[in-house]
Parts: C-alpha cells; structure tokens; sequence
C-alpha cells in the first residue's frame, strides 16, 4: 500500500515537474493582444491602455543593446490595433507596418533576408526572425504581438516584458521598494518621439477596468468568462497553462465592451489564449464557435496564426 502511494507520488511528481518545464517554455514569450493586455516573460498579465509608441522588449544588458522591439497601437472607429513595430537589430532599423516593410529607412520587399534577419509573411502574420540574435517576432497584423527570446536573455532584458528573472511582480511592479500600477510601469516605457504630444494614459476610478479591475458591476463576465475557458473543450490548454490571467483579461473586455459579444472586444483574448496553448503544446478546441460569436471575415486567419506559432516552435 505504501508502495503504492510512493509511486503514484513519483508519476504525478514527475508529471507536475514536466507541467512546469512547458510554462518556463511559453515563458520565453512575452505578447500583447486586444485593447490593452500584455503577458511578460515571466507570466504577469496586466492592462495598460497606452497609444503612444512603448519599448516592448530590450536587450539591457550591456552598453550595447542587440535588440529592441518598439510598438506603437492606434484607435480606428473604436477599434485598436497596433499601427506598427520598429525593431532594432545591432543598430540596423526595422520598420513594420500591415503593408510595408523597410530596413534603415529603405523599402524592401518580402520575403526579405538580411545579416541574420528574416522577415516573412503569410496572408495572416508577418513573422521576424533574427536567430544568431535570438529573437522571434510575430504580429497577426492587428491587434496581437508576440515576442520569442532566448535564454541568454534571461535577466537581461527591459521594456513592457519585463526583465525575464523567472519571478513574477519582481521587479517589474516594485520600483524602490514600493509597488508600482500597470499603467505607471507603461508609462515609464514610452518612447519620447520629437515633435509627438502623445498623452500618458492615467489612472480613472470611473475606468478603472483600463488598469485590470474588475469592477462589481463585471462581476457576471467573470462568471461567463469562467465558463467558457474552464468548458471542457479547453482542457488540454488548461493543463499547459494556468487560464486564471486570461479569465480576468476576457472579463475586462466584457465589460469594456458592454456586453457586446464583438469580436475586437472579446475574441482577442481567447485567441491568445489558443496561440499559447498551441505553443505549450496544447490542443485548443474550435474556440471561435464559443463564447463569441466571432465573425471572422477571413474564417481562417487565427488558425493559421496558430499552426504558424506551433511550426515555429518546434
Ligand atoms: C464591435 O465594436 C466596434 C468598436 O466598438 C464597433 O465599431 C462595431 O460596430 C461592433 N460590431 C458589432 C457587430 O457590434
Ligand atoms: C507604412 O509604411 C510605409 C513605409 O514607411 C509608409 O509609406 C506608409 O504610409 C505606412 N502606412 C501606414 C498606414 O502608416
Ligand atoms: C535571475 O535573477 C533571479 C532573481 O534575482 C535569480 O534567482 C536567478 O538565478 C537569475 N537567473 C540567471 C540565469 O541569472
Ligand atoms: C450598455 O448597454 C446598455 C443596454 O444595451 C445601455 O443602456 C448602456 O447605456 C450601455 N452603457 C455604455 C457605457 O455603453
Ligand atoms: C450579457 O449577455 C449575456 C448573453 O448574451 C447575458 O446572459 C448576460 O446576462 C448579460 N450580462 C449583463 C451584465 O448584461
């Protein structure tokens, strides 16, 4: 009998250790998706609604940077999405935008392939890839980025990721010993543009779903949003990943969006949460037929963002 449980231990012990190897693998990426959400390197979800343009990922380790990844999101009749990335690689200057590319200010045309770098695109995603570096990024071309970074980074980078130390909160929310808000974390990141008079978004007790709460009124979208990733067909991702951060990000979206199930409002975050559990190596259901409705004009276009980041990751 004792046996017994000795083993059973040793297979849910050793199943709990392999659990925890696959989220330190989805924690080399960092991403930002829908209105507001980011995920950095070590996991924490939060909301910042900043327009501006934001030093995302940097390397910060040294006097001489090997990459950093800028972004920059735009309002659109409602609709937010990133306008562009900028990505500095050993001091040559990438631009991205949905329809162009250029390289030191001039166009190139796709796929373009350059000291180490390159740059691909499907209908649905522009992937960069810079391996010698050690940097993937990927960009549906709306609202979702997603930064891939090696382990040598570890501890080394800065920006909206945050600083890739394998712990939560530290130090990205703790400045001086004192903690710190989402928004007043974002804010420090802003990229001072000449002649831009981008405003800082800032603290709105009347909005404060911007900066991650929940608010007693939202309380049913939780409880809706807990529904539909806790549904069974989620299941496999939510062994990969914890759905608690997601749960709450798709709440805020709810209520942002005042119940309207619309796809810009409440779809992001469960393609997210799709994107990342394929990388874990999850199985995430035809999530699109749930929640949301979901009226995806080109029907496909997440699922191939996905089998993309599956490919990618092997
Ligand atoms: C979804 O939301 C956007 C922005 O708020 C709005 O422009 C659009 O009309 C909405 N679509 C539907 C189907 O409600
Ligand atoms: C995208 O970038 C190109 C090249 O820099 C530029 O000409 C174009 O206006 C940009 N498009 C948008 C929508 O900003
Ligand atoms: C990174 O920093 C954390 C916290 O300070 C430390 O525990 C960890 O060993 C460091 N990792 C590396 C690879 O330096
Ligand atoms: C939310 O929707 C309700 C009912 O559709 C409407 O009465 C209310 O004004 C809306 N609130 C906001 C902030 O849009
Ligand atoms: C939101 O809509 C769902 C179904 O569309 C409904 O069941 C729910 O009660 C609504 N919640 C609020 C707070 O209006």
């Amino acid at each position: 009998m004792k046996w017994a449980v000795v083993w059973l231990c040793f297979f849910s012990c050793s199943v709990a250790i392999q659990a925890k190897q696959v989220h330190n693998h989805v924690n080399n990426i960092c991403s930002t998706w829908g209105r507001q959400h980011f995920k950095t390197f070590d996991g924490d979800v939060y909301q910042f609604p900043g327009l501006c343009e934001y030093n995302l990922a940097k390397d910060c380790h040294g006097s001489d940077p090997k990459f950093s990844v800028n972004v920059k999101r735009e309002e659109n009749d409602g609709n937010i999405a990133i306008s562009y990335i900028s990505i500095t690689i050993n001091e040559n200057g990438f631009y991205l935008n949905k329809t162009h590319v250029t390289e030191n200010s001039i166009l190139v045309s796709l796929p373009h392939y350059s000291r180490g770098v390159k740059v691909e695109e499907s209908a649905f995603y522009i992937s960069f890839k810079a391996s010698r570096v050690g940097i993937t990024v990927m960009w549906n071309r709306e609202d979702a980025v997603m930064v891939e970074v090696s382990n040598n980074y570890r501890n080394k980078t800065c920006g909206l990721c945050g600083d890739f130390n394998g712990v939560p909160v530290y130090d990205e929310f703790i400045v001086n010993g004192f903690k710190i808000s989402p928004i007043e974390f974002g804010n420090r990141h802003k990229i001072h543009l000449p002649n831009d008079d981008c405003k800082d978004p800032h603290e709105d007790k009347d909005e404060s779903w911007k900066s991650g709460n929940v608010s007693s009124s939202c309380k049913n979208f939780q409880t809706i949003c807990e529904r539909a990733f806790l549904s069974k067909s989620w299941s496999s991702c939510n062994e990969q990943i914890d759905p608690e951060a997601y749960i709450h990000a798709c709440a805020i979206d709810m209520c942002a969006c005042n119940n309207s199930t619309n796809d810009s409002c409440v779809c992001s975050t469960m393609s997210e949460f799709s994107r990342q559990c394929s990388h874990a190596g999850g199985q995430p259901p035809n999530w699109r037929s749930q929640l949301c409705g979901c009226l995806d004009p080109t029907g496909t276009s997440r699922e191939n963002v996905r089998a993309t980041l599956v490919r990618t990751s092997t």
